[in-house]
């Protein structure tokens, strides 16, 4: 994949970015060093090989030199000297606020007026920052699919690092599975969503590139007004193995509950790590459970993949680990094939890991049959079903109902 650098930002970042690897200061993210990962390899390709092997329908020509590039006063203007009202959520790499421009211009509007944006704020501190945000950059100045969050422009003013990006009004996936209070994502949905994040996947992994994803979870896919989902956050990705090369060697970051066991073992990246955190989130999707409940010291270690395996190996077993807040409204066989689907992802040896390919079919198939919301024949049908606590992490909103 080739990379663009903003002329400032190659003196500055171009030789980091691409080769050292540094430490991740991220608080959701985990990091870590492997003996291997100074064989860090970088595909340096340039920019005529960017060619997508995807249809070409998905995929414009690079566009790096359509973004937008704002100044940091125009940003400040857009959200109202980053109003701590306009803040709608904060991860690894910063703080993310609403923002308004002219929908022609780009220039800041009032609040209310022309189109609403979503601005990514580096935190100040940390070297690491500015590696993430010219990964995104490049990435997303690049890549166009439906179920990729399309990136608007960024800015790079002194010591300044902002990402602007089309607004997503529903938030993150995560804010609507765990969150207490908010309504509870319906069946049809959260198979809709699971094959929007596989389309995007999918995506990646067969351009040229091979590109990883690498931090697949819940508050990193996006939902628009309908619950269209996107990933976001392309501020870890990187391009896969290719050739003959199995893997890619790299410091170890992620986080922690959806990285593949073998890459936090190892620093072996490819592929099918990706299909391992889909694996995760797929889980979540089935239970309304986070992969880690609570990272407290005296909170069980056991995730939610160690918890509900057993379960989902048992045809039988499945239905008492899905989330109660669906009230039952499934069919029996669309949970038992998605739970399947999810243990065939969570295999710990990825090579019987399905590729994304097969995961997509495997979901399309299943969105498309009509295993679907069946209201049970008695309405307490669900309340017969009995269900298993997530041993002490139980006492979250999941099973309350
Ligand atoms: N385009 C957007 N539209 C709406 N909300 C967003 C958007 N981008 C990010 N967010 C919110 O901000 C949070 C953090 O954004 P993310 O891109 O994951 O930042 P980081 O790189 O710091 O992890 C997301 O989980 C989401 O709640
Ligand atoms: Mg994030």
């Amino acid at each position: 994949m080739f990379f663009f650098c903003p002329e400032e930002e190659k003196t500055l970042f171009m030789g980091n970015f691409c080769r050292k690897p540094v430490a991740h200061v991220s608080s959701t993210s985990f990091f870590g060093t492997t003996k291997s990962q100074r064989k860090t390899k970088q595909n340096s390709s340039s920019p005529k090989q960017t060619a997508l092997k995807t249809s070409a329908s998905n995929v414009d020509k690079p566009i790096s030199n359509k973004l937008k590039i704002f100044s940091f006063n125009d940003l400040k203007e857009a959200t109202k000297n980053f109003r701590q009202e306009n803040l709608i959520g904060e991860g690894g790499f910063g703080f993310v606020y609403k923002g308004w421009i002219d929908e022609i211009t780009y220039a800041p509007t009032r609040p209310g007026t022309g189109i609403v944006v979503a601005i990514k704020k580096l935190k100040p501190e940390g070297f690491q920052g500015h590696r993430e945000w010219l990964a995104e950059v490049n990435y997303l100045s690049q890549l166009h699919h439906e179920n990729l969050v399309k990136l608007i422009g960024y800015c790079s003013d002194g010591k300044h690092r902002l990402l602007v990006y089309e607004f997503m009004q529903k938030g993150s996936l995560e804010n609507h599975l765990f969150r207490k209070g908010v309504q509870p994502i319906p069946w049809i949905t959260r198979i809709s969503i699971a094959v929007a994040v596989a389309r995007g996947l999918t995506f990646l992994h067969t351009l040229d590139a091979n590109v990883i994803y690498r931090d697949l979870k819940a508050s990193n896919v996006l939902l628009d007004s309908d619950f269209n989902a996107k990933l976001s956050d392309f501020g870890l990705a990187r391009d896969g193995p290719t050739g003959d090369n199995t893997h890619v060697s790299t410091r170890v970051i992620g986080t922690h509950g959806y990285a593949a066991p073998e890459y936090v073992a190892t620093g072996h990246l490819t592929p099918r790590s990706d299909v391992y955190s889909f694996g995760v989130v797929l889980l979540e999707l089935l239970t309304g459970r986070r992969v880690v409940e609570d990272e407290r010291p005296g909170f069980s270690e056991e995730t939610l993949v160690d918890w509900a395996r057993p379960f989902l190996s048992d045809s039988r077993r499945i239905l008492r680990i899905m989330d109660t807040r669906l009230g039952g409204q499934y069919s029996k066989k669309g949970a038992q094939a998605a739970a399947a689907l999810a243990l065939q992802c969570l295999n710990t040896d990825p090579k019987y890991r399905p590729t994304m390919v097969n995961v997509l079919a495997a979901l399309e198939a299943l969105h498309s049959s009509n295993s679907f919301p069946r209201t049970p024949k008695s309405g307490n049908d669900n309340h017969s079903i009995k269900h298993s606590s997530h041993s002490n992490k139980s006492a979250t909103n999941c099973n309350k109902q």
